[in-house]
């Protein structure tokens, strides 16, 4: 299978964790669209390691366009970024003892011992900073039409954000956060516990939340194109990611339909609804309402306590003891590539209900 995404507008996506170089293309972008690189190295900036919540292995991730863009704009072909790996070291590795939980095991079985195991190879986290570059060029074209959109680290263990309020101010103080949690205590409560984690050798999960503001109603598909549909489907190319759930999600078998319901007001001559408790989403089609849906990121497979495993060579069980650079938890760096498979996700169903043209009206 190839490794892209999307109809309209397709990224491709390759590299290994310790390979020269990782990258994707981006395919589909019309002529002339206007990029603020600064704001796609802002974005790529979010997702790097930082402090002792994340691996120590510090990546620049300077990215370079090599293709598809001139003088300050789309050229309509291609558009390819590239960021290098500098920070490999290699020698951490022992791909025969499986690691618990990675794809380690699964990449053995598929690609027969011929896959870049160092690093986890192509199955690193590495791999999403290009997805976070090419998300944030989809994310400077959504902006442009009003088209908003906000993550915050809504739960870690017993650990809970408030929820959100005023959308607009709440998405803006996100965008300016490293690790996006909206109250303050619960925000050093996190941390502190990733911390801890981290000191007992362990790792940590944990929820995101996810707002879309003003998406137009009538964008969407029924049946097999819906947004949940392909909302999911990037969503979960995330590494990871375990679970996805929209509006009210698994929380629905709660209640009856009378309080489930999502009662139709006028707001002027706008149609609303009073609650939105299905995430701004029926039948496959955007409704007007914020989109909102929630991600959870389970704890980071590589931890450094001794676990039960197989060598895969001598095909027999041992005990792992894991050496190298890993992260405590993925999940206050994987919110940034949730952002950014959500931009390119949705770039790629308004493309389908507007046409090429209106990324650069
Ligand atoms: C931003 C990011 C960073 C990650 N960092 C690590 C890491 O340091 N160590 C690790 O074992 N897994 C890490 N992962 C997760 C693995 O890539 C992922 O669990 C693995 O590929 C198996 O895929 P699955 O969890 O989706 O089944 C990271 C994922 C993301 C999105």
């Amino acid at each position: 299978m190839k490794s892209t995404i999307g109809k309209n507008i397709t990224i491709s996506l390759y590299g290994e964790s310790h390979g020269e170089s990782i990258g994707v293309v981006i395919d589909g972008l019309e002529a002339g669209i206007k990029l603020n690189l600064d704001a796609v190295q802002a974005q790529l900036d979010k997702r790097r390691a930082k402090g002792k919540i994340s691996t120590q292995r510090h990546e620049e991730d300077l990215f370079h366009i090599t293709s598809g863009f001139f003088n300050g704009c789309t050229t309509g072909t291609p558009l390819h970024i590239q960021i290098m790996n500098k920070e490999q070291h290699s020698r951490d590795y022992t791909p025969q003892l499986l690691r618990p939980s990675h794809a380690d095991y699964t990449a053995y079985v598929k690609y027969h011992g011929c896959q870049d195991y160092r690093g986890g190879g192509h199955f690193s986290g590495r791999i999403t900073a290009p997805l976070v570059a090419a998300g944030a060029i989809a994310q400077q074209i959504l902006e442009k039409k009003g088209i908003l959109i906000g993550t915050h680290i809504k739960q870690c263990m017993d650990i809970h954000d408030r929820e959100f309020d005023d959308l607009n101010a709440d998405l803006k103080a996100l965008s300016a956060m490293d690790f996006a949690v909206l109250d303050n205590d619960a925000q050093s409560a996190m941390i502190k516990l990733i911390e801890a984690a981290a000191a007992q050798k362990d790792s940590v999960g944990g929820i995101l939340e996810t707002m879309i503001l003003n998406v137009p109603a009538g964008i969407g598909e029924p049946y097999f194109h819906s947004i949940e549909s392909n909302l999911s489907a990037y969503l979960f190319s995330v590494p990871a990611v375990k679970g996805v759930e929209f509006g009210m999600g698994f929380d629905f078998v709660n209640h009856y339909g009378s309080e489930a319901n999502d009662a139709w007001l006028m707001s002027g001559d706008k149609i609303v609804s009073k609650t939105n408790n299905n995430g701004g989403i029926n039948g496959g089609i955007a409704n007007g309402m914020p989109i909102l849906f929630r991600t959870v990121i389970k704890p980071t497979p590589s931890i450094f306590k001794p676990q039960q495993t197989v060598d895969y060579n001598e095909k027999k069980e041992t005990i792992l003891e894991l050496k190298g650079r890993h992260d405590p938890a993925i999940f206050h760096r994987a919110r940034v590539v949730v952002d950014a498979v959500t931009a390119l996700c949705l770039l790629d169903l308004c493309v389908e209900a507007y046409g090429g043209k209106w990324m650069r009206d």
